[in-house]
């Protein structure tokens, strides 16, 4: 399995085009060449005051892109709620994760997201069957794999938002909230990587765990295809704003916390925990 966090040339690739800064001007403002800002990003090697330059220009949060490159700062272990599972399989040169949830009782599980079709004996024989599978998003990543799953599960229902509609699922409006027994699923529209990119927060588990596509990683964001200051904005007021306890379940890369990301995730400089663990 690659749980894999976006590296440092990624972190500052998405933060560069975000800011709609030149490869020149970024060089520039640290004293490099471009060339040298390259090869420096890509072997890990810039000085502390290069990193904090870099965060300065790209109001980045202090300190994380240090970390950033030396892989410091992470919690190792956290608590995943039971009956919550990460399908991870591949997709090109990096991974990508789909999740099972299925709770004591439950005659039906619950899926999100598909993975894009690889190694789809991993969705074999999953009990009790599933029979939604809700979409953060329509990237093919994130659905190649749906025809096949449903060859294993034909009355499987897919969902998505109906400002992003999946060609043969259900839609359903920002804000709709779908009760399983004791869990209730919330779906909020973030927009930014996707027009109508979806975070499903499920509640009633042992914490808030909100499954969050590719809107947000561990230390990084999704890419920002639209606004990304609009976009940066929906992420504090749909994600940051839950309970910091709430397991962040990401379609690319390990879990994470709200708690950790308002930490260490370098694109919310204005952001830091109530409580330090
Ligand atoms: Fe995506």
């Amino acid at each position: 399995m690659r749980q894999e966090l976006d590296t440092l040339g990624e972190v500052i690739g998405k933060a560069v085009t975000g800011r709609g800064l030149s490869q020149i001007e970024l060089a520039q403002s640290i004293q490099l060449s471009v060339e040298d800002l390259r090869k420096k990003i890509n072997s890990n090697s810039l000085l502390e005051g290069q990193l904090a330059g870099l965060e300065k220009v790209l109001l980045l949060k202090q300190g994380t892109l240090l970390a950033i490159q030396n892989r410091s700062d992470l919690t190792t272990s956290l608590e995943v709620p039971n009956g919550l599972e990460c399908i991870n399989t591949p997709f090109t040169d990096f991974d990508v994760n789909a999740y099972l949830l299925k709770r004591e009782g439950w005659p039906e599980s619950i899926l999100f997201d598909s993975g894009y079709g690889m190694e789809l004996a991993k969705w074999e024989g999953l009990n009790p069957e599933p029979s939604r599978l809700y979409l953060t998003h329509t990237d093919r990543d994130h659905v190649g794999g749906i025809n096949g799953i449903q060859k294993y599960y034909p009355h499987l229902k897919v969902f998505s938002q109906d400002a992003e509609p999946y060609s043969s699922g259900d839609y359903f409006s920002d804000g709709e909230v779908f009760s399983h027994g004791e869990i209730e699923i919330e779906a909020r529209k973030v927009p930014g990587h996707t027009p109508a990119a979806t975070v499903y927060v499920i509640w009633g588990l042992e914490v808030p765990v909100a499954i969050v596509g590719d809107v947000i990683y561990r230390q990084s964001i999704g890419g920002v295809r639209g606004d990304y200051e609009e976009a940066l904005y929906e992420m504090r007021r749909q994600i940051l704003t839950l309970p910091e306890e709430t397991l962040l379940a990401p379609g690319h890369g390990p879990y994470t916390t709200v708690r950790e990301e308002k930490r260490t995730n370098p694109f919310f400089p204005e952001c830091s925990p109530s409580i330090s663990i």
